[in-house]
Protein backbone atom coordinates (compact mmCIF):
# COMPACT_ATOMS: atom_id res chain seq x y z
CA UNK A 1 0.00 0.00 0.00
CA UNK A 2 1.33 3.54 -0.94
CA UNK A 3 2.00 5.73 1.90
CA UNK A 4 0.45 8.68 0.25
CA UNK A 5 -2.53 6.80 0.91
CA UNK A 6 -2.45 5.97 4.31
CA UNK A 7 -5.25 7.43 7.05
CA UNK A 8 -4.96 11.08 7.50
CA UNK A 9 -1.88 10.92 5.71
CA UNK A 10 -2.26 12.80 2.56
CA UNK A 11 -4.68 15.46 1.63
CA UNK A 12 -7.40 13.30 0.02
CA UNK A 13 -9.98 12.46 2.68
CA UNK A 14 -11.42 8.53 2.70
CA UNK A 15 -14.72 8.81 4.18
CA UNK A 16 -16.39 5.30 4.61
CA UNK A 17 -20.63 6.25 4.71
CA UNK A 18 -23.14 3.45 6.18
CA UNK A 19 -26.19 2.29 7.57
CA UNK A 20 -26.13 -0.50 10.24
CA UNK A 21 -28.39 -2.12 12.97
CA UNK A 22 -27.55 -2.61 16.27
CA UNK A 23 -25.75 -5.49 15.48
CA UNK A 24 -23.94 -3.77 12.82
CA UNK A 25 -26.37 -5.64 10.18
CA UNK A 26 -26.05 -3.71 6.57
CA UNK A 27 -27.99 -5.94 4.68
CA UNK A 28 -30.06 -9.00 3.98
CA UNK A 29 -30.31 -10.65 0.24
CA UNK A 30 -28.56 -7.94 -0.96
CA UNK A 31 -31.15 -5.28 -0.06
CA UNK A 32 -30.88 -2.49 2.51
CA UNK A 33 -33.31 -3.73 5.86
CA UNK A 34 -34.96 -0.54 6.83
CA UNK A 35 -36.50 2.71 4.83
CA UNK A 36 -34.97 5.81 6.12
CA UNK A 37 -35.98 9.33 3.40
CA UNK A 38 -34.19 10.97 5.87
CA UNK A 39 -31.17 9.09 5.99
CA UNK A 40 -31.11 9.03 2.27
CA UNK A 41 -31.27 12.61 1.90
CA UNK A 42 -28.51 13.40 4.23
CA UNK A 43 -26.73 10.10 1.93
CA UNK A 44 -27.26 12.21 -0.96
CA UNK A 45 -26.37 15.51 0.24
CA UNK A 46 -23.56 14.60 1.61
CA UNK A 47 -22.25 12.53 -1.72
CA UNK A 48 -23.04 14.42 -4.42
CA UNK A 49 -20.55 15.59 -6.81
CA UNK A 50 -18.28 13.25 -5.25
CA UNK A 51 -16.52 9.82 -6.59
CA UNK A 52 -17.97 6.98 -4.75
CA UNK A 53 -16.61 3.38 -4.23
CA UNK A 54 -18.37 0.65 -3.96
CA UNK A 55 -18.16 -3.33 -4.49
CA UNK A 56 -20.35 -5.03 -7.54
CA UNK A 57 -22.94 -6.79 -5.37
CA UNK A 58 -24.02 -2.97 -3.65
CA UNK A 59 -24.03 -1.69 -7.49
CA UNK A 60 -26.38 -4.37 -8.35
CA UNK A 61 -28.47 -3.57 -5.58
CA UNK A 62 -28.85 0.08 -6.18
CA UNK A 63 -29.21 -0.91 -9.81
CA UNK A 64 -28.05 2.07 -11.28
CA UNK A 65 -25.65 5.16 -11.14
CA UNK A 66 -26.59 7.80 -8.63
CA UNK A 67 -26.81 11.01 -10.11
CA UNK A 68 -24.74 13.44 -10.11
CA UNK A 69 -21.62 11.63 -8.69
CA UNK A 70 -18.94 9.45 -10.06
CA UNK A 71 -19.33 5.48 -9.07
CA UNK A 72 -16.61 3.32 -9.12
CA UNK A 73 -17.49 -0.17 -9.22
CA UNK A 74 -15.09 -3.11 -7.93
CA UNK A 75 -15.05 -6.30 -9.29
CA UNK A 76 -12.93 -9.48 -10.31
CA UNK A 77 -15.01 -10.68 -12.98
CA UNK A 78 -13.78 -9.17 -16.24
CA UNK A 79 -16.96 -9.96 -17.74
CA UNK A 80 -18.71 -7.67 -15.41
CA UNK A 81 -19.92 -4.41 -17.78
CA UNK A 82 -22.36 -1.78 -16.45
CA UNK A 83 -22.73 2.24 -18.03
CA UNK A 84 -22.13 5.40 -16.87
CA UNK A 85 -19.57 3.85 -14.01
CA UNK A 86 -16.05 3.10 -13.60
CA UNK A 87 -14.82 -0.52 -12.80
CA UNK A 88 -11.65 -1.09 -11.34
CA UNK A 89 -10.53 -5.05 -10.16
CA UNK A 90 -8.06 -3.21 -6.86
CA UNK A 91 -9.18 -1.04 -4.46
CA UNK A 92 -5.90 1.01 -4.35
CA UNK A 93 -6.07 1.63 -8.29
CA UNK A 94 -9.64 2.91 -8.05
CA UNK A 95 -8.70 5.04 -5.08
CA UNK A 96 -5.49 6.42 -6.71
CA UNK A 97 -7.96 7.02 -9.89
CA UNK A 98 -10.25 9.56 -7.46
CA UNK A 99 -7.38 11.34 -6.20
CA UNK A 100 -5.99 12.07 -9.76
CA UNK A 101 -9.24 13.08 -10.51
CA UNK A 102 -8.99 15.96 -8.03
CA UNK A 103 -10.67 14.47 -5.12
CA UNK A 104 -10.54 15.72 -2.22
CA UNK A 105 -13.54 13.19 -0.03
CA UNK A 106 -13.76 10.13 -1.44
CA UNK A 107 -16.83 8.33 -0.34
CA UNK A 108 -17.02 4.33 0.30
CA UNK A 109 -20.36 3.62 0.42
CA UNK A 110 -20.41 -0.34 0.84
CA UNK A 111 -21.17 -3.12 1.21
CA UNK A 112 -19.63 -5.10 3.53
CA UNK A 113 -16.59 -6.91 1.74
CA UNK A 114 -15.44 -3.04 0.89
CA UNK A 115 -15.83 -1.48 4.42
CA UNK A 116 -13.71 -3.98 5.94
CA UNK A 117 -11.56 -3.78 3.01
CA UNK A 118 -11.52 0.39 3.36
CA UNK A 119 -11.82 0.79 7.42
CA UNK A 120 -7.82 0.52 7.65
CA UNK A 121 -7.42 3.21 5.20
CA UNK A 122 -10.04 5.40 6.29
CA UNK A 123 -10.20 9.32 8.42
CA UNK A 124 -14.26 9.25 8.80
CA UNK A 125 -17.03 7.33 9.17
CA UNK A 126 -20.24 8.43 8.81
CA UNK A 127 -22.44 6.23 10.58
CA UNK A 128 -26.57 6.23 11.00
CA UNK A 129 -27.04 3.71 13.80
CA UNK A 130 -30.20 2.00 13.25
CA UNK A 131 -32.69 0.38 16.41
CA UNK A 132 -32.97 -2.83 13.88
CA UNK A 133 -32.47 -6.13 15.54
CA UNK A 134 -33.61 -8.31 12.76
CA UNK A 135 -31.66 -10.51 10.76
CA UNK A 136 -29.11 -9.97 7.94
CA UNK A 137 -26.01 -11.44 6.45
CA UNK A 138 -23.93 -8.46 5.72
CA UNK A 139 -22.24 -7.01 8.00
CA UNK A 140 -20.45 -3.99 8.92
CA UNK A 141 -16.81 -4.75 10.00
CA UNK A 142 -15.59 -3.99 13.99
CA UNK A 143 -14.65 -0.44 15.07
CA UNK A 144 -11.95 -0.15 17.47
CA UNK A 145 -13.30 2.05 19.93
CA UNK A 146 -9.19 2.77 20.97
CA UNK A 147 -8.46 4.20 17.10
CA UNK A 148 -11.99 6.19 16.28
CA UNK A 149 -13.61 9.02 18.46
CA UNK A 150 -17.67 9.30 18.11
CA UNK A 151 -19.33 12.20 18.34
CA UNK A 152 -23.54 11.61 18.09
CA UNK A 153 -24.89 14.54 15.70
CA UNK A 154 -28.70 13.89 15.90
CA UNK A 155 -31.31 11.83 17.25
CA UNK A 156 -34.64 10.58 14.80
CA UNK A 157 -37.55 9.10 16.30
CA UNK A 158 -39.48 6.27 15.08
CA UNK A 159 -42.40 6.85 12.37
CA UNK A 160 -44.97 4.65 11.17
CA UNK A 161 -42.76 3.44 8.41
CA UNK A 162 -39.18 4.05 9.35
CA UNK A 163 -37.27 3.00 12.65
CA UNK A 164 -35.61 5.49 14.84
CA UNK A 165 -32.18 6.39 14.08
CA UNK A 166 -28.86 8.30 15.25
CA UNK A 167 -26.43 10.15 13.03
CA UNK A 168 -22.99 9.50 13.80
CA UNK A 169 -19.49 10.75 13.18
CA UNK A 170 -16.57 8.62 13.76
CA UNK A 171 -13.22 10.27 13.49
CA UNK A 172 -9.93 8.00 13.57
CA UNK A 173 -8.05 8.91 16.91
CA UNK A 174 -4.89 11.08 16.11
N1 LIG B 1 -26.57 -0.42 5.26
C1 LIG B 1 -25.75 0.17 4.40
O1 LIG B 1 -25.31 1.32 4.61
C2 LIG B 1 -25.30 -0.57 3.19
C3 LIG B 1 -24.49 0.06 2.22
C4 LIG B 1 -24.08 -0.67 1.13
C5 LIG B 1 -24.47 -1.99 0.99
N2 LIG B 1 -25.25 -2.57 1.92
C6 LIG B 1 -25.64 -3.98 1.86
O2 LIG B 1 -24.46 -4.77 1.81
C7 LIG B 1 -24.74 -5.98 1.11
C8 LIG B 1 -23.68 -6.18 0.02
O3 LIG B 1 -22.41 -6.35 0.62
P1 LIG B 1 -21.44 -7.55 0.14
O4 LIG B 1 -20.29 -7.59 1.08
O5 LIG B 1 -22.25 -8.79 -0.05
O6 LIG B 1 -20.98 -7.09 -1.32
P2 LIG B 1 -20.18 -5.79 -1.84
O7 LIG B 1 -19.07 -5.45 -0.89
O8 LIG B 1 -21.13 -4.73 -2.24
O9 LIG B 1 -19.58 -6.38 -3.21
C9 LIG B 1 -18.76 -7.51 -3.17
C10 LIG B 1 -18.14 -7.70 -4.54
O10 LIG B 1 -17.19 -6.65 -4.78
C11 LIG B 1 -16.11 -7.16 -5.53
N3 LIG B 1 -14.89 -7.01 -4.76
C12 LIG B 1 -14.74 -7.13 -3.41
N4 LIG B 1 -13.46 -6.83 -3.06
C13 LIG B 1 -12.82 -6.51 -4.22
C14 LIG B 1 -11.51 -6.11 -4.50
N5 LIG B 1 -10.57 -5.95 -3.54
N6 LIG B 1 -11.16 -5.88 -5.79
C15 LIG B 1 -12.08 -6.00 -6.77
N7 LIG B 1 -13.36 -6.38 -6.56
C16 LIG B 1 -13.72 -6.62 -5.28
C17 LIG B 1 -16.45 -8.60 -5.86
O11 LIG B 1 -17.20 -8.55 -7.08
P3 LIG B 1 -17.18 -9.75 -8.17
O12 LIG B 1 -17.90 -10.87 -7.50
O13 LIG B 1 -17.91 -9.16 -9.34
O14 LIG B 1 -15.73 -10.03 -8.44
C18 LIG B 1 -17.36 -8.97 -4.71
O15 LIG B 1 -18.22 -10.06 -4.99
C19 LIG B 1 -26.15 -5.82 0.57
O16 LIG B 1 -27.07 -6.48 1.43
C20 LIG B 1 -26.39 -4.32 0.59
O17 LIG B 1 -27.77 -4.00 0.70
C21 LIG B 1 -25.68 -1.88 3.02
Amino acid sequence: MSSAYQSCGGDLIISLIAAVGKSYQLGGENQMLWHIPEDFKLFKSRTMSHHMIMGRKTFESIGRPLPGRTSIILSRDPSFKAQGVFIFDDLQVAIDYAKERGETELFIIGGAQIYSQALPLADKIYLSRVDYDGKADAYFPEINNNEWSEVEEAKYEATEKSPAWTLSLLSRRK
